[in-house]
């Protein structure tokens, strides 16, 4: 079988071939990939920053695909931490971790979808009590997650929107994507009365946000839920105390292990459908899987597809 094969941490994986991958656990099935996004998880778990890596080499990378199983059904499925992942004409799923998918999709889509989309989705099914009526800020939201993030934030009810971003003209096409206000980090005071933060940056921009936002904030006992999703600018931010104290300020995170499995799961399907009837908007760019090695630290805003 042909794959892509990671053997140094440093270097972009080569397309070879590779043995064929068992199935060994009851619940496993060996499933053919039909499309895998190549996700900035994808490349934490390969490079082993991320705090699921395995560390061991080789590897075949790929978080999630879209997948056929041996009884020609579509699925979503998201693997566990493993070394054979889904930049392969096949893998092993876990059934568990995976949900079928109605007919009609374009893979192409779902795989580019799942793994940004999910993260708002979740976070704000999961991680925050929100209600409809609620005002949303989106630090990030030029991003792949972000721009979907205002709009599941807009799907679920939400208010206003703010996407905020380092970019103005970046920026500006997310009020055609139902933004109801954009601005630059240095503006971050109009987003002072927001319920909820859904944080892909964090770093020094999260933290250099807080003050500014919770002083401009007309009722400081209201509750904020900030929640860290990405790390675009760091992994750590220098929060300053006083942004504890003066404010009702709850900082969580939304992830892996902050959020059971089975719950985001669970969540899958009325995302993938969000995705299907096009409610929910989506930049994918399907690659061979043979040119994974330009492939890999290619400079595009699409998320790039591997399509084996
Ligand atoms: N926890 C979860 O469930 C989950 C799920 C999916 C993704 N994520 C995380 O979310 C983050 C974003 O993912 P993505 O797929 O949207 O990535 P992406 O498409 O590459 O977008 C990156 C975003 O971060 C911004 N950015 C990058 N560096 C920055 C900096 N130094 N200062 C300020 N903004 C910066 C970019 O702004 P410009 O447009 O101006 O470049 C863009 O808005 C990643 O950290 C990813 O790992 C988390």
């Amino acid at each position: 079988m042909r794959a892509a094969v990671l053997s140094a941490f440093d270097t972009p994986p080569t397309y070879r071939d590779h043995p064929e991958p068992v199935a060994t656990g009851d619940n496993e099935m060996v499933v053919d990939v039909l499309a895998a996004g190549l996700h900035h998880l994808t490349r934490a778990k390969a490079n082993g920053s991320h705090y699921s890596s395995t560390g061991t080499l080789p590897l075949v990378p790929g978080a999630d695909a879209v997948v056929r199983d041996p009884s020609g059904r579509l699925r979503y499925a998201a693997l566990d931490d493993t070394t054979f992942g889904t930049f392969a004409e096949r893998t092993v799923i876990d059934i568990r971790r995976s949900v079928v998918l109605p007919d009609g999709v374009d893979p192409v889509r779902i795989a580019a979808a799942m793994n940004p989309g999910m993260s708002s989705w979740v976070a704000l099914r999961r991680r925050v009590e929100f209600t409809a009526g609620q005002r949303v800020l989106v630090i990030g939201a030029t991003g792949n997650a972000g721009r979907m993030a205002v709009q599941v934030a807009k799907l679920f009810g939400a208010a206003h929107v703010i996407a905020a971003g380092r970019d103005t003209a970046r920026l500006a096409p997310l009020s055609a994507l139902g933004a109801d206000e954009t601005c630059t980090f240095d503006r971050i005071q109009v987003a002072a009365d927001v319920d909820v933060v859904l944080d892909y940056v964090w770093g020094e921009p999260a933290a250099t946000a807080m003050i500014p936002m919770l002083t401009a904030r007309a009722d400081r006992t209201a509750p904020l839920t900030w929640v860290q999703i990405g790390s675009m600018a760091g992994s750590t931010a220098p929060i300053p105390s006083v942004a504890l104290r003066s404010a009702r300020l709850h900082i969580v995170g939304s992830g892996i292990g902050s959020v059971p499995a089975r719950d985001i799961i669970a969540e899958l399907p009325p995302l993938a459908a969000a995705v299907t009837d096009g409610s929910i908007d989506v930049r994918a760019r399907a690659v061979p899987l043979a040119e994974i090695t330009q492939a890999w630290n290619a400079d595009t805003d699409d998320r790039i597809v591997l399509v084996p």
